[in-house]
């Protein structure tokens, strides 16, 4: 029997859900740090071309892979090739899902409860924002309160299935944070010493490049656009016959590439305004923004209104992570959608824990050269390891055992002002296996040399 399954309600509807999973932490507080911890510019480099010549060519390959099946990632393998282990590589997806959604809540617990702090100047000016960040993730219970408020959210979304409402918040919200990242952009600049800054994000140093710069870039360009488990073969399952996948694709790369830079003119001018260290880590953005909002007219205003949209961001791409494990359980083992959310919404703030008290009880956990505490160590798995693994994996699939032909027709059917041409079968056959595998290789090589 087949189910009907059900389609975005318009072709703008995947390209806003695909951009909303997309745009997220990853763009405004992950993408800076891993810049400034990274080497600045020459890594903003490396990590273009990485997004171009494997996140296009990858975020093509899984939707195509979706559409065509119409399945979550683990049916989708499976009704591909029948009978052969490669279910597994759907699974592997599934699991990184449920990894990164455990700490990324966590960190979204922060921008949450940053609304409030800086709505009733707890964070703001004349106060230490360094200091401010550091109580907060180094109390015990605060962060996980938050961690849970968000996990709420996100359970109560998939639950209740209103992709809609989120869909139609989302559309009325990108413009406000446009405008907002510019009036930013506008207010860091211009800050005396902000020259540095942006320097920094845009004069590449070639003598920071090493193994692990490489194993990093592609690590983020996976995380930022959403890629390597599944999240664009589940919400391209719900793509309409005649939906054209490689203009669509194109849009959601270039959005997301977008605002990661602008993210970065605000932030780096700032560092290097206030005299921070651009290599701080995790806290980076947590620290440099409320400094500038501190520094602004109407900062409280425009403070609370960020940390908003921020959440709200993180919120569109915490439901792709849920959505896609939910989705499994929804057709394979036949839950319902709200045993699927409730369950999983439990187990996974449960599993982000650790990475939360790892700041606090935890402080002592460190793993050389991967992580200095366990928000970091979960991160590097899901994202050294996890992803480029999973997207490996599709690759070779795609392109040796369904076939590199049907993924261009796939791509390529419906009327779109991009096409992919031949050179895909070149990319996902050879170029992306050989690079992920070699970065892989080399990077870990070194983290753990180092
Ligand atoms: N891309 C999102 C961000 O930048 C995070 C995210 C959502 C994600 N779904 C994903 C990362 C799937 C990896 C895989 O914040």
């Amino acid at each position: 029997m087949l189910k009907q399954r059900e389609n975005w309600a318009s072709k703008l509807g995947f390209i806003l859900a695909a951009a909303g999973s997309a745009v997220g932490l990853g763009n405004i507080w992950r993408f800076p740090y891993v810049v400034g911890t990274n080497g600045g510019a020459v890594f903003v480099l490396i990590y273009l071309v990485v997004v171009f010549l494997i996140g296009y060519p990858m975020m093509v390959t899984e939707s195509a892979i979706g559409k065509h099946t119409r399945s979550n990632p683990v049916g989708a393998f499976r009704a591909l090739a029948p009978n052969s282990p490669w279910w597994l590589a759907g699974a592997l997806g599934v699991f990184t899902g449920f990894v990164i959604l455990s700490y990324y809540s966590v960190v979204a617990g922060w921008s949450l409860s940053y609304i409030f702090k800086t709505l009733f100047g707890t964070v703001g000016p004349g106060v230490d924002t360094a200091d401010a960040f550091v109580g907060h993730i180094t109390s015990v219970w605060p962060p996980i309160i938050w961690h849970a408020v968000f996990m709420l959210l996100t359970v109560g979304i998939i639950a209740a299935g209103i992709v809609k409402g989120i869909q139609r918040w989302v559309q009325i919200l990108w413009p406000v944070m446009a405008v907002l990242i510019v009036l930013l952009i506008i207010r860091a600049v211009t800050l005396p010493g902000a020259g540095a800054g942006i320097a920094f994000f845009l004069a590449p140093d070639f003598s920071q490049v090493t193994g692990v710069t490489f194993l990093n870039a592609v690590s983020q360009a996976f995380f930022t656009l959403s890629l390597g488990m599944g999240v664009f073969i589940t919400y391209g399952s719900y793509l309409k016959e005649d939906d054209n996948i490689s203009g669509s694709a194109g849009s959601v790369v270039g959005m997301d590439t977008l605002i990661a830079l602008l993210a970065g003119f605000v932030v780096f001018p700032a560092v290097f305004a206030m005299g921070l260290d651009p290599s701080a880590g995790a806290g980076l953005t947590f620290i440099t923004l409320p400094a500038v909002f501190a520094e602004m007219p109407a900062g409280v205003l425009f403070g609370t209104l960020f940390f908003i949209l921020l959440a709200v961001a993180a919120l569109t791409s915490a439901i792709s992570l849920l959505e896609v494990v939910a989705a499994w359980l929804i057709d394979e083992k036949g839950w319902t959608r709200g045993k699927a959310a409730a369950v999983l919404g439990v187990v996974i703030f449960v599993v982000g824990i650790p990475s939360s008290l790892g700041f606090s009880v935890w402080s002592g956990f460190s793993m050389p050269g991967v992580g200095t505490d366990l928000l970091d160590t979960y991160d590097w798995f899901a994202n050294s390891i996890f992803l480029p693994l999973g997207g490996l994996l599709t690759a070779v699939f795609a392109g040796y055992v369904w076939g590199a032909k049907k993924v261009q027709d796939e791509a390529n059917f419906g009327s779109g002002n991009l096409k992919v041409g031949n050179w895909l079968a070149v990319m996902i056959r050879i170029v992306i296996p050989v690079a992920i595998l070699v970065v892989m290789i080399w990077g870990i090589v070194e983290t753990f040399a180092g």
